[in-house]
């Protein structure tokens, strides 16, 4: 067969340099603008999709175009994590050296399947997960990098799993005791996410109820566990939560290991947001109790200046997940003595070279530098704090130990149903119609309350006073204190 003419298989490396040049001066406007623009984008569903074509171009097109397009029509629909006043969920920042090492990757464009497939990727990610863990003060683990905390939990409950000897991975669960998993009724969805796909059912899912300050009541784990043997269910893994998600709380983990090696339970610990604390030696507390853990995730795409995905899954007992996990078919065997397959490790076989972002960012902050940034947003949201302390009209519904302060409008006198709900949640939407921050909400024992995360290295002061008065604005009582 005649092969057809193709001038280059890809962009020369003349075009591509000039191509890399037009990029790369679009981040850096980006990154110079973004905080005048709006947060939160106002596109209508529908909007991106009339306005680009239904079917890819016939012929190429040269990168000009692409970046126009990237421009009017791509640009509008971006909801800005990047940003200043970026303060909804977490806040996060896909930080320089982030950008840099994912740039490096793309054009490396490695598979690390095997050790064999990217030696260098096998080994980098053991390295900087050995420094991340040391940096937060847990022991030399086995570590992995996932994409998400999901995915993390996910593995780590099915490595719980094998760890039961039911032997699921051999014969599935049919006829086996129903199984069954605990963790607080503050604990994140992907718990629950992860029970569905195991096969535990939402009927197998405990949330055991927190106390006032949203931490689990051990007392009442303890109980929860004797009750589901006593009715023949098969208790197998409890999640604690170090940094629940809406008012960041962290449950007693050295009292909830307790009870788990009383118990004979596996111990997965739900750190994604809040572990990365635990850089700064005063917030070395977050991460008490943590050695006794089976596995914990913590995501340096929340709160570690790494831009998204990058989840770190790290385990006392790698050769649980390894039984859990282990498949090799005959293509991806290999005889080179002493490697660690990764892939051994989890259900993921293709891996991205994500360890180079975490590297970089290390190597550009420091250690030192990342714990001053987090200390830093702290210090923000202890400022916050103390405006929404002092104001009559104000009430914090949380404690907030870390960069997120949970808080409401509280006109004196007001109905707790459905007025201040309402209220609220109307204060929140003026605020976010500004485009110059995005909160978001949540519901604390059943209260709707106003969410302030900060995580943004371009956030400052000046940023949250201004969150601080337009809350103040939508709700029409006065900005004081600042
Ligand atoms: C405590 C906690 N765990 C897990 C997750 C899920 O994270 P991911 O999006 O990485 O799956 C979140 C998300 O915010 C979270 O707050």
């Amino acid at each position: 067969m005649e092969s057809e003419s193709i001038d280059s298989p890809d962009m020369s490396n003349a075009e591509f340099a000039k191509a890399l040049e037009r990029v790369s001066d679009w981040i850096v406007s980006y990154r110079t603008r973004v905080g005048g623009l709006p947060v939160l984008s106002r596109i209508q569903p529908g909007d991106i999709e009339k306005a680009l074509p239904s079917s890819a171009p016939l012929e190429g097109e040269p990168v000009e175009a692409w970046l126009k397009d990237l421009e009017d029509i791509i640009l509008p629909g971006v909801t800005h994590w990047n940003h200043p006043g970026f303060m909804a969920y977490f806040g996060i920042t896909g930080s320089a050296p982030g950008i840099l090492a994912e740039l490096i990757g793309g054009a490396i464009n490695t598979n690390g399947m095997l050790w064999k497939t990217c030696p260098a990727l096998a080994e980098l990610e053991r390295v900087v997960l050995r420094w991340y863990a040391t940096a937060l003060g847990l022991p030399d683990w086995f570590g992995m990098i996932t994409d998400t905390a999901s995915t993390s939990t996910l593995v780590a409950l099915a490595a719980a799993r094998e760890a039961t000897g039911l032997d699921v991975r051999q014969e599935g669960l049919s006829g086996k005791p129903p199984l069954a998993l605990y963790c607080s009724e503050e604990a994140h969805s992907s718990v629950d996410k992860a029970g569905l796909v195991l096969g535990v059912g939402m009927q197998g899912i405990r949330r055991i109820p927190s106390s006032e300050a949203f931490r689990m009541h051990v007392d009442q784990l303890e109980a929860a566990i004797e009750k589901d043997r006593q009715d023949g269910k098969h208790p197998f893994a409890v999640v604690a939560t170090v940094g629940t998600t809406s008012a960041t709380a962290v449950d007693p983990v050295r009292e909830i290991a307790a009870v788990c090696r009383r118990h004979g339970l596996w111990l997965h610990v739900d750190a994604a947001y809040a572990g990365s604390a635990a850089v700064a030696p005063e917030f070395r507390w977050t991460l008490d109790g943590c050695d006794q853990a089976d596995s914990l995730v913590v995501n340096p795409h929340k709160w570690l200046f790494t831009p998204i995905d990058c989840s770190a899954l790290f385990t006392s007992r790698p050769d649980i997940f390894r039984n859990a996990f282990s498949l090799v078919p005959e293509y991806l065997r290999t005889d080179v003595r002493g490697a660690v397959d990764l892939m051994d490790y989890s259900f993921q076989l293709g891996r991205r070279f994500r360890a180079l972002k975490l590297w970089f960012v290390f190597r550009h902050f420091g250690t030192r530098g990342i714990a001053a940034r987090i200390r830093e947003h702290v210090r923000l949201a202890q400022e916050l704090t103390s405006w929404i302390d002092a104001h009559p009209q104000l009430e914090r519904l949380a404690p907030a130990p870390f960069s997120v302060v949970c808080f409401r409008v509280h006109p004196a006198g007001m109905e707790e149903e459905p007025d201040l709900e309402r209220l609220n949640a109307s204060v929140l939407q003026k605020v976010n119609a500004t485009g110059e921050v995005f909160l978001s909400h949540t519901k604390l024992k059943g209260r709707y309350c106003l969410r302030v995360a900060i995580g943004n290295l371009q956030t400052n002061l000046e940023r949250v006073r201004r969150a601080y008065r337009l809350v103040c604005e939508a709700a029409g009582i006065p900005a004081t204190g600042i």
